[in-house]
């Protein structure tokens, strides 16, 4: 991505877990009292503006993806913490505010996220009197430039100390490079320790329809300066964790099941591209 400019997909995520706090029925997937206030006057017009799309097939599908993404996450986290996990690191946060609803008393929150990004989420908080709760660090990193696990350190995270990590929404956009960098540093973590993150099909593995979505996906993340450069297929993204236990890849069918399935409204996940896997230490 851009170095000097907030990620505009960050903010694209953020207004579709706005929009399932305000126009899907309950019970909401992803009760987040935070989703709509975070975006303030300046961004929720555009929700407005642009509500002619929300019911269209393709936007709920992606809508879908991004709460159920974080409400898996969150479950997880929940399983660590009652393990004894105490450090949360939200790798690529965005405009994220479960550290604003950290409901755990013992848990840390490390939001690690590109500079730009994460100064322009600070500017937001402040501008939409969102508190920053002290349980709550930053840690700005690049990817592709910095060394994770250095910043982290110097941001007071315990290596000693088993942590879940997720990444919700930030494979497509690393290099291959830093993805295996960061996974490298998850791996090594303390036994208990966990992630979390979700991962696109690369194109050739899709079925014709889903190529076109998948390119008209693509061009508008490339149009927002942050172009897909990493994919993988089921058994790539299982090699990539044999390091680690016990994991979970989940696709359409299995999160519609697990999140969607006793709806009144037509919220479901559709297609074979977006998946979501987790794994432990
Ligand atoms: C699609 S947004 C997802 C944000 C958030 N996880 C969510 O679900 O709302 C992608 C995030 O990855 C971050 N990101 C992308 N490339 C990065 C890099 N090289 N270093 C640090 N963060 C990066 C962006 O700043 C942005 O916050």
């Amino acid at each position: 991505m851009e170095a000097a400019r907030p990620s505009r997909t960050a903010l694209r995520v953020a207004m579709r877990r706005a929009a399932h706090q305000l126009y899907d029925a309950e019970p909401l997937v992803l009760n987040d009292p935070f989703a709509v206030p975070i975006l303030g006057r300046e961004y929720l017009p555009e929700i407005e503006r642009t509500q002619f799309k929300r019911n269209k097939p393709h936007s709920v599908s992606l809508r879908a993806h991004m709460v159920v993404r974080s409400r898996y996450a969150e479950d997880l986290l929940a399983q660590a913490v009652a393990r004894g996990v105490t450090q949360y690191v939200l790798l690529g946060a965005g405009l994220d505010t479960f550290a604003h609803r950290n409901p755990y008393p013992q848990l840390h929150v490390f939001e690690v996220d590109h500079p730009a990004t994460q100064q322009w989420k600070r500017d937001l908080l402040v501008a939409n009197n969102i508190a920053v709760p002290a349980s709550l660090t930053y840690v700005p990193v690049d990817f592709e430039h910095q060394q994770l696990a250095a910043q982290l350190a110097a941001a007071g995270f315990d290596t000693t100390r088993p942590a879940f990590f997720a990444g919700l929404g930030v494979v497509p956009y690393l290099t291959s490079a830093a993805f295996r960098s960061t996974l490298s540093l998850i791996a090594a973590s303390p036994e208990g320790s966990g992630v979390v993150m979700d991962y696109g099909q690369p194109r050739s593995a899709l079925p014709f329809l889903e190529q076109l979505a998948h390119d008209s996906l693509s061009a508008r993340v490339q149009l927002a300066g942050e172009p897909f450069q990493l994919f993988f297929t089921p058994s790539e993204m299982a090699a990539e964790l044999s390091d680690f236990r016990d994991p979970e890849d989940l696709g359409a069918p299995q999160l519609n099941q697990r999140y969607l399935a006793s709806r009144k409204d037509n919220l479901k996940l559709m297609g074979s591209a977006g998946r979501i896997v987790s794994a432990w230490v």
